[in-house]
């Protein structure tokens, strides 16, 4: 069975995008969420080494997915936008981390990961070091649009903490009016060359 799609259009520099981002109604993350296996830690990681408050602790006695009655607690931390990290852990055996399908070891950062902004390369150097204190291994990388460290949180979910750059607003600005020749052409070739020449080393162990 395929599924049909909407072919991505090429239109060279794409004069489209400022209509496409006037009429776009989806707006700013709301909140990301994750199951926790053990919520103190999970509190401990995001509010006391990180810095951001948790602002919401919801106990819940019915599963609106099972219908069944349930206990498990759902908590937010807060970033400096007003959006969230969710995360809930349930008391039964059920519906547990450990029987979850959330369950895994998320050692790929392909696989899945939550990016955070942070403001400039001092902000990233004062991540790592407190993460550092912490024992918290930390992998770095300069994506030549914007500069990441990444770490995985006591649930095993990958954490991307980002910083734009000096040449971000001119990459991106560039990228957009490349954004679906680019795709057309991936999609279509084998051999595409690089577009990202700004990109550094990569992908280092902090
Ligand atoms: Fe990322």
């Amino acid at each position: 069975m395929s599924i049909e799609r909407e072919p991505s259009r090429s239109t060279g520099a794409d004069e489209n995008l400022d209509r496409k981002r006037r009429e776009n109604r989806v707006g700013a993350l709301h909140h990301h969420a994750f199951h926790a296996r053990d919520m103190e830690a999970t509190r401990h990681f995001y509010e006391d080494i990180l810095g951001m408050p948790l602002i919401g602790t919801w106990v819940e006695r019915m599963n609106p997915v099972t219908g069944k009655p349930d206990n498990y607690v759902h908590t937010f931390f807060e970033m400096t936008d007003g959006s969230c990290l969710a995360f809930f852990q349930f008391k039964s055996d059920e519906t547990s981390y450990d029987t979850s399908l959330n369950k895994f070891e998320n050692s790929n950062p392909f696989a899945h990961h939550i990016a955070l902004t942070v403001e400039g390369k001092g902000e990233i150097e004062r991540f790592k070091k407190r993460l550092a204190e912490h024992d918290v291994p930390v992998f770095e990388t300069d994506h030549g649009y914007c500069y990441s460290i990444y770490f995985h949180d006591p649930n095993g979910m990958q954490v991307e903490l980002t910083t734009r750059v000096p040449q971000t607003a001119e990459m991106m600005k560039d990228a957009g009016k490349t954004a679906h020749q680019t795709l057309a052409l991936w999609l279509a070739e084998e051999d595409v060359a690089t577009n990202n020449t700004k990109r550094g080393a990569g992908w280092v162990k902090a």
